[in-house]
């Protein structure tokens, strides 16, 4: 019923996340490495109990592997900085979500089941839905390595030092019009849903995400100090925190920007997208370049017609609140989506160099809080 290039796929993002937490140590298993990061551990032992969820759960009513379980590994119910010293031991850990997986996939492969025609497995939506969802904590789980990287004694020397140079006028027009936005069954995230169109007036959009180069260039131009770029919440956000440079960012004993990646210090290319910025910053530099960030209908109207060269390395901030479609329904359930059309979460479109191709599509959309950098997260340009 389900179709073997989707079981591999599964397999596959299964894989990753095991292989992730067979290589660590205890400490980085358990370690939380970021106040708004779980222990990586715990990404496995929630990906475990989510397919169980939907596979035995709500699918077959056994809820014998998820009952127990339940407070460990449903979010709200176990407070972050616990969840590390709650898991079990990272040998067991493994030997539990490996056989429940191999289950899972096998079970997904039988046909002829009471339970092949579940409305939730029409069009192979669960699996499909799983491979999604652990690709999400799968870069998440990058994020907390970065995290660790950045905590390590820093002894990197830059080799080729990144120059500032001026952001590039390089642009794409679109015509204003109605255009077409929205994703399709059976990968689409409720929040793509419906599809519809949006009405746009003409705007221009930058070719490349902006680079690290053109970043130095705003922090040698003091946007960081330089109030009048910033909001009045980005302001507040910015001297409370002793914000100066991407989260990302680090310099070396001359002085020398580098950046710090998933595995440790790296010299910055200069053409490479400038990644590690809150949404504050995204909006400070573009204020600064004399732009603005794209409501993401323009990113996505961009995309679908292949204006957006670099797209898919670092996530890009929109300009609007994550907010729900015209005709939004919650789906398949309400948490995914709807306690975060608060007004306080924004957009981010494209991907990253972490993220899996099953999320790479123009109508996908991230969201996160405005003051979130251990995204890996930049911007691209609109000129109105
Ligand atoms: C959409 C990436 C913000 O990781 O918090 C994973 C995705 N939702 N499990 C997150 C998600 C439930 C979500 N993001
Ligand atoms: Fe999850």
């Amino acid at each position: 019923m389900i179709s073997p290039e989707t079981i591999r796929e599964l397999e596959r993002v299964q894989g990753l996340l095991c292989a992730l937490v067979e290589d660590l140590d205890e400490d980085s298993y358990r370690r939380q490495f970021h106040p708004d990061l779980s222990a990586l551990g715990w990404h496995l032992g929630h990906c475990t109990y989510v397919e169980c969820y939907w596979l035995h759960e709500v699918v077959r009513s056994d809820d014998s592997v998820t009952g127990p379980l339940r407070e460990l590994y449903v979010p709200p119910l176990t407070p972050k900085p616990e969840r590390g010293e709650r898991i079990p031991s990272p040998a067991d850990l493994l030997h539990w979500s490996r056989s429940l997986q191999a289950f899972n996939r096998d079970w997904l492969k039988g046909d002829g089941q009471p339970w092949a025609d579940h409305e939730l497995l029409r069009d192979e939506y669960l699996p499909r839905f799983l491979i999604q969802h652990h690709s999400q904590h799968y870069e998440t789980m990058l994020m907390a390595l970065t995290q660790r990287a950045l905590a390590q004694p820093a002894d990197h020397v830059v080799r080729e030092v990144l120059r500032a140079s001026t952001p590039r006028h390089d642009v794409r027009e679109v015509a204003g019009g109605h255009y077409p936005i929205g994703g399709t069954a059976p990968d689409a995230f409720d929040n793509e849903l419906p599809q519809q169109h949006v009405a746009l007036d003409p705007f221009s959009i930058a070719r490349h995400p902006v680079s690290n180069g053109e970043f130095l260039a705003f922090i040698e131009d003091d946007g960081y100090q330089r109030e009048e770029l910033w909001s009045e919440e980005g302001n507040a956000w910015r001297t409370r925190n002793a914000i100066i440079h991407p989260d990302h960012w680090r310099r070396d004993g001359a002085g020398h920007w580098y950046g710090v990646g998933v595995r440790g210090p790296c010299d910055l290319s200069a053409d490479a997208p400038v990644m590690g910025l809150s949404f504050h910053e995204a909006e400070a530099c573009a204020r600064w370049a004399g732009a603005r960030l794209p409501h993401e209908y323009q990113w996505e109207v961009a995309s679908r017609i292949g204006l957006l060269d670099d797209s898919g390395r670092v996530w890009e901030w929109c300009a609007n609140p994550f907010a729900p479609y015209e005709g939004f329904k919650a789906f398949p359930y309400a948490e995914y989506s709807t306690p975060w059309f608060d007004g306080r979460h924004r957009s981010l479109r494209g991907g990253s160099l972490h993220t899996q191709p099953c999320i790479k599509r123009p109508s996908f959309r991230n969201f996160y809080e405005t003051d979130k950098r251990h995204i890996f997260a930049g911007l691209r340009l609109v000129y109105p």
